[in-house]
């Protein structure tokens, strides 16, 4: 049991984890071969880059209740099978050198630190495309439910989050903040998007 499976019965009722991954998706080029989901947890990323026309979507999360809810919802919204479903770790990725031509993480880099960034540029091909959304700085409220790797570094500026991206060796990164009003609640995180 992970920490995250306690959160996978309720998650889909915040609407701040599709809003971001749709961002992401909007900001990767379309038909990718082989698209990957790191972290994809119920699948926010994984069903929305399905308008991007990939021939496959390998979708990796540590919790099974969470790729549990994510098979469930894929016989609506994923009918020809083109998402693969993978409980396991995504650091590394179970993929060879530069086999993907997209990757994108929503909402999930906190957890994995650097090394899941040096990890992504192993996996994309020359030209593949990186999305990834990352909590900022002035929002960070670490919690002890869950693990975060020593090595995290959090940005504060969207130049801080860009240089996540180019310090692991991508090029061309932009970062912009994405904002969610929720009326109790103002939501913010980075999007960075880079090339391998
Ligand atoms: C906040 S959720 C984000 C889920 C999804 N990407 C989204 O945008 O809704 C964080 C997810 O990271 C997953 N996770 C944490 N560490 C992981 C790891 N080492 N490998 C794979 N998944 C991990 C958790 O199981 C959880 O589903």
């Amino acid at each position: 049991m992970t920490p995250f499976d306690a959160d996978a019965a309720k998650y889909d009722e915040d609407t701040f984890h599709p809003f971001v991954a749709e961002q992401l998706i909007d900001g990767l080029e379309p038909q990718p071969q082989l698209l990957v989901d790191v972290a994809a947890g119920t699948g926010a990323a994984a069903f929305a880059a399905l308008r991007l026309g990939p021939a496959a979507v390998l979708a990796v999360d540590l919790s099974p209740a969470m790729i549990e809810i994510a098979r469930r919802k894929a016989a609506d919204l994923d009918p020809d099978g083109r998402i693969t479903w993978q409980v396991g770790s995504a650091v590394p990725l179970p993929l060879g050198d530069g086999e993907a031509d997209a990757v994108v993480c929503a909402s999930a880099l906190h957890f994995l630190g650097p090394r899941a960034l040096t990890d992504w540029r192993r996996v994309l091909r020359p030209g593949g495309r990186l999305a990834f959304s990352m909590v900022t700085a002035q929002r960070f409220k670490p919690s002890g439910d869950y693990p975060y790797p020593r090595d995290l570094r959090v940005p504060g500026t969207v130049a801080e989050a860009a240089a996540l991206a180019t310090d692991a060796g991508f090029r061309s990164a932009t970062a912009r903040q994405v904002t969610l009003d929720q009326g109790d609640r103002v939501r913010q995180v980075f999007a960075v998007f880079a090339e391998a």
